[in-house]
Parts: C-alpha cells; structure tokens; sequence
C-alpha cells in the first residue's frame, strides 16, 4: 500500500537552483491555501506570509540569508511570519508553540508546492534584523521561515536519511519497534 501524501513527501527536495519563469497567482494561492489551513496550537493561526515578488527586496533578502545567492534567483519568496500579539500557546505550559505552528504551515505548503511541480528550500539562516528591517515588519512580528519558490532549475537526490529503527522505540526508550511491514526506504 502507497500512501500519496507520502509520495509527494518523498518527491520534495530542497532545491538550491530555479528557473526565472513567473509562477501563475493560481498555483500561489493553492500553495498558500496549503499553508493556511495547517493545524496550529489551540487553533492560534499565529501566522502571516510575506509573498515577496520585486526583485530589489529579492536581492535584498539576499544579503539578510547570509548570502545564499539562491534566493532570489526564484521569481518568489515567501516568509512565514509569527505574530506575537495572536501566538499565545505553550507547549507543556513552557515552550511557545508558535514556531512549531510556523513549521506545520511551512511544511504544508512545501510538499503542496511539490506536488505542484514548484520548488522550495527551507532557510533557516537570516539575520532576523534585516529581515525586519527589508520587509518592515513590527516589532511583534518574527520572521521563523523564509522559502524561495520557483520553478527548480536542478533535480537532486534525497540526502541520507537515519533509518526508521534508529529513530523509533516501541513502548517505552530504545526499545526496539519490530513492525512487519515497515517501510525502510
Ligand atoms: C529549520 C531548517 C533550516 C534550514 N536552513 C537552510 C538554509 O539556511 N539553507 C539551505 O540551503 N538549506 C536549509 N535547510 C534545508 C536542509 O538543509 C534540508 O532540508 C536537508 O538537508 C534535507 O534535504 P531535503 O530538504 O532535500 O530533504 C533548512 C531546513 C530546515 C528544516
């Protein structure tokens, strides 16, 4: 049995070379459709996505990723944004949950953009400052997850994953999941 959530998840890469080609406002929004109905703690939403498409604030983005030329080489990027004023949850009452949240949103929207045939790439190093600054954001507005999105320019292979026993246990720590029909790919 395949799963075709799982296909696309095995399809998605994170793609370092685009394409200049425009990406039609339909598939923009069916990837930000994705990203907005993510589940979120106690149904928050805390989020808000920047679309950037000007090619001065894509080069200046640039510079805010440490320099990963990439980024603007995409017709499109898009920020995901946390709002602090709406992200109130905690996780077992001490971690904010609103990066997990942003995560889940961005995540969504990466595999509907594979399904789609987009590319994208998470990144995770900026300089949240010039983030704020570029894309004038208020001070209770963070920038978590910043993605080019772009028709891919490259096609590459799925880097090594640890296998399904090394990061699972059945029942209690370490305790090996034995499962009959595990997939191991
Ligand atoms: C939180 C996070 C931050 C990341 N930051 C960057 C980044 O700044 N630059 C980059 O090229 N890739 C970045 N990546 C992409 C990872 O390197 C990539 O997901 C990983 O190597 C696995 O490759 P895959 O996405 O093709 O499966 C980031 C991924 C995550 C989840």
């Amino acid at each position: 049995m395949e799963s075709k959530v799982l296909e696309v998840i095995r399809k998605r890469r994170s793609i370092r070379a685009y394409r200049p080609d425009p990406i039609p406002d339909e598939l923009l929004s069916i990837v930000l459709e994705a990203a907005r109905l993510a589940p979120s703690a106690r149904n928050d939403q805390p989020w808000h996505f920047i679309v950037v498409k000007d090619k001065s604030i894509r080069e200046a983005m640039v510079e805010a990723c440490r320099g990963q030329s990439f980024v603007a080489e995409a017709p499109v990027i898009i920020v995901g944004c946390a709002d602090l004023r709406i992200a109130r949850s905690h996780i077992g009452g001490f971690m904010d949950s609103y990066p997990v949240d942003l995560a889940i949103a961005f995540d969504h929207l990466m595999l509907v953009a594979a399904e789609l045939g987009l590319g994208t790439c998470w990144i995770g190093a900026f300089n949240e400052n010039k983030v704020k600054e570029i894309l004038r954001l208020p001070k209770c507005v963070r920038p978590v997850g910043i993605t080019p999105l772009g028709f891919p320019a490259e096609s590459p292979q799925m880097p090594p994953r640890r296998s399904l026993d090394e990061v699972t246990s059945l029942n209690f720590y370490s305790n090996p999941l034995k499962l009959k029909t595990s997939d191991r790919r």
